[in-house]
């Protein structure tokens, strides 16, 4: 059986949305105190699990001053201690550093809102309201080390409407995740 971890950052309504679809999940890992956390916790049967990167000197607009490469090597044991055999990321908003993708090389997942290659980075739903696109979407990946760049496994459209802001519209990108992340990570684990 397949030990999958979903870390989060945020509201973690990607991983309910893997949680309604009876996705088995061993571990949520988050790197700040968040709502993602508290749905893992909520549960009973999950391993909650806060690797804070403040414990790591990380503050906003810090740049590269702080510890990422302790922070990644925490979040690295955090995840073999538990046995855990693939890593998907939903709303994880912390770039990792090269160990993790050395441990659990092509066994991490992600899922970005923009129809990648275009697009990629934080900003996604801005940049691409801001492009004028008149459709985006949503790409589940294998996550490697390059940013948003791993090999492509599903992705969604979804259409821009005339009235959209960033909020809206990254609104109904992340209904198309909610449907496309839990249904390819299943296929995937049937799989093996
Ligand atoms: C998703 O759009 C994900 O692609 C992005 O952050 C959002 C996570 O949403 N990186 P939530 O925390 O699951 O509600």
């Amino acid at each position: 059986m397949t030990r999958l971890a979903v870390l989060v950052s945020g509201t973690g309504s990607i991983l309910q949305a893997m949680l309604d679809q009876k996705l088995p999940i061993s571990v949520v890992q988050a790197d700040r105190k968040c709502r993602g956390i508290e749905i893992a916790k909520s549960q009973g049967n999950i391993h909650a699990i806060v690797v804070d990167r403040h414990d790591f000197g990380y503050r906003r607009d810090i740049g590269e001053d702080w510890d990422r490469q302790g922070f990644t090597q925490a979040v690295v044991a955090a995840l073999q201690a538990r046995r855990i055999d693939l890593v998907a990321m939903a709303g994880f908003m912390t770039i990792l550093a090269e160990p993790m993708f050395e441990v659990f090389a092509e066994r991490i997942l992600n899922t970005h809102p923009a129809l990648l290659p275009s697009f990629r980075g934080e900003r996604a739903v801005a940049d691409a309201l801001e492009a004028g696109v008149k459709i985006t979407g949503c790409t589940i990946h294998v996550a490697t080390i390059e940013l948003d760049s791993g090999p492509i496994l599903a992705q969604a459209s979804v259409p821009v409407e005339l009235d959209d802001d960033v909020d809206s519209l990254h609104e109904r990108i992340k209904q198309a995740e909610r449907k496309l992340y839990p249904e390819t990570l299943k296929k995937l684990m049937m799989e093996g």
